[in-house]
């Protein structure tokens, strides 16, 4: 058992309480021991007692065994901090991990339960740019983390491909393009021309009117022009799909706002009837100020459908299509009202499952001097992200490998392009707003993905020198980093579990990269195939095998490639 889970078993024993994942630390001075329990601090506040006082009471009452992980426990001002037998420990762990291989860290946690992970839903008609590449990221990296955990996990998306957007960029394609057609990226293209479409309506609103018509003919499903949506939409989904393939992000089902109109239409009418909601205005509302959520509308006055429309048949899909037992809507925190109105009127409406949905939000990308827009044409696209890093990326890969052919050097730069994109975006807190900074995308040294990829690189190198590993390896003696080193890797379990109920991706990057600069610690200080003692460099190649496992891992889950050299 790794030490933290050791640690919560002993220590929810005695206290019959569940220990929370942050009630355990790694206390940052090794005077307070290698592991530190805060739970007296909750329960003084709780009994209204004094920290240390419980603290001492709980650890009176622990019995340490032959096969625990710690030689000493040590209260300091309400803290129990948890000290190793350090050689036997890393032992332990070692060569649990040699026995384990690439299953360390796979826990039980999500007992097959099905959840669908909704993400990236980019418009058509639209640009898909770098706000749709973190969603992507995030979405794609928690859904591998959930899969990992053993929940069983449906990957949708969920295009917008219907609505004002559409309307406005049809409006100004059929107006001022007509017939055009770019010979490669006409999303892309597309997406010039919904921002050009913006500006002119802004610029003459009397405009608006025309774009209404549009709208109208689309949902009355006009024959002529639905042919040319039809083309449209597939130059955007077929630009999406290159992109996926690029960032290795695959989907299991595709659900479209243009097939969830007339589903969600008849569910407003329900709303009507049921008295939910009621006509204000020439329109369908759901009065939510009972709950401090505002006013929620369901179609415009003139029938049309709006983007809440499609989203109550859209849920009701989810779960009765595809019988899932949780739904994760991966969206941009602008949303957040909308989601709080939109959960509450289906649970209004009776249904059930409303409380097993949930809005993962997530924070703009921004520059540092404001807010990026599509409508003005402001936004970094994806290609634009990805065709410069790609050509740093080869660069670099060039100046250290002079002599590899053009078509693998093309090949490792993109895989570590792609790498720093993702790492880039995933390193943050969802909560926190991403200022970008092209320099700073640019760097592939310090807390980057290629650091992390080149740490696993240089792993494997050490790893195929010595050849086959043995299965079983010895510990007597171990260096302060080498401590660190699989004190580091041992929390990895705790922390799969931790990012499964907090759904915190942030935390994995944040993990790989400590590890990373550990494991170039111990890689500074102790020689590994030039080490001397036969039993204590088998213990160092255990060690590396084990980083290089743990490394690979969590970049797996992040969906970061490893390039063979870099
Ligand atoms: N396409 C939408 C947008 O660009 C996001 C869709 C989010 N998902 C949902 N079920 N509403 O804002």
């Amino acid at each position: 058992m790794e030490p933290i889970e050791e640690i919560k078993k002993i220590v929810g024993k005695i206290t019959k309480l569940e220990v929370k994942d942050n009630w355990i630390e790694v206390p940052p001075d090794k005077k307070f021991g290698d592991f530190s329990c805060t739970i007296a601090f909750d329960l003084a506040k709780e009994m209204k007692r004094n920290p240390n006082e419980i603290a001492n009471e709980i650890v009176k009452k622990i019995k340490l065994g032959k096969e625990s992980n710690f030689s000493k426990i040590e209260v300091i001002s309400g803290y129990i901090n948890f000290f190793l037998k350090k050689e036997e420990f890393c032992e332990n762990l070692l060569n649990k991990i040699l026995k384990e291989g690439k299953k360390f860290g796979r826990l039980n946690i999500g007992k097959r339960i099905r959840t669908m992970v909704e993400f990236s839903q980019p418009n058509t008609h639209k640009a898909f740019h770098i706000g749709h590449l973190r969603n992507t990221c995030l979405g794609d990296a928690l859904s591998r983390i959930l899969e990992f955990a053993n929940f069983d996990v449906i990957r949708a998306n969920y295009p917008g491909d219907i609505g004002t957007h559409v309307a406005r960029c049809l409006w100004c394609y059929l107006k001022f393009h007509r017939g055009e057609e770019p010979k490669e990226r006409k999303g892309e293209w597309l997406g010039k021309i919904y921002a050009e479409a913006c500006k002119r309506i802004e610029e003459n609103p009397a405009y608006e009117a025309e774009v209404k018509e549009i709208l109208k003919k689309l949902e009355e499903r006009d024959k002529k022009l639905i042919n040319i949506w039809r083309k449209t939409r597939k130059w955007s989904l077929d630009d999406f799909k290159r992109i996926y393939k690029e960032l290795d992000v695959k989907f299991d089902v595709y659900f479209f706002e243009s097939e969830l109109e007339r589903k969600g239409k008849r569910i407003v009418e329900e709303a009507l009837k049921k008295g939910i909601a009621k006509i204000s205005e020439g329109a369908p509302i759901v009065d939510l100020s009972a709950y401090g959520l505002d006013v929620f509308m369901l179609l415009r006055s003139d029938g049309t459908s709006l983007y809440s429309t499609k989203d109550l048949a859209l849920a009701k899909e989810k779960f009765e299509k595809y019988k899932i037992k949780k739904s994760i809507y991966v969206v941009g925190s602008e949303q957040k009202m909308y989601f709080q109105q939109l959960f509450k009127t289906l649970e209004l409406l009776g249904f059930k499952q409303a409380s097993d949905c949930y809005h993962l939000s997530y924070e703009l990308v921004m520059f540092e001097s404001g807010k990026m827009s599509s409508r003005e044409g402001t936004v970094v696209l994806y290609d634009e992200l990805a065709d410069k890093m790609k050509e740093k990326a080869y660069e670099e890969v060039r100046k250290r490998n002079p002599k590899i052919s053009e078509k693998e050097a093309r090949k490792i730069a993109e895989i570590i392009a792609i790498g720093a994109m993702k790492y880039g975006m995933l390193k943050f807190d969802n909560n926190k707003v991403i200022i970008f900074d092209w320099e700073k995308m640019l760097e592939f040294e310090g807390d980057t993905g290629p650091y992390l990829q080149y740490a696993c690189v240089r792993a494997n190198k050490i790893l195929e020198k010595y050849g086959e590993i043995e299965n079983k390896i010895r510990c007597n003696q171990v260096e302060e980093v080498e401590i660190e080193l699989i004190k580091q890797i041992s929390i990895f379990p705790a922390l799969i579990k931790k990012i499964c109920e907090t759904y915190k991706v942030n935390l994995l990057a944040d993990y790989c990269y400590r590890l990373a600069s550990k494991f170039n610690e111990f890689y500074d200080k102790c020689p590994v195939l030039s080490e001397k003692d036969e039993e204590k460099k088998r213990m160092r190649i255990a060690i590396v095998h084990a980083t290089k496992l743990v490394i690979e891992r969590c970049l797996l889950l992040l969906g970061i490639k490893i390039p063979e050299f870099m």
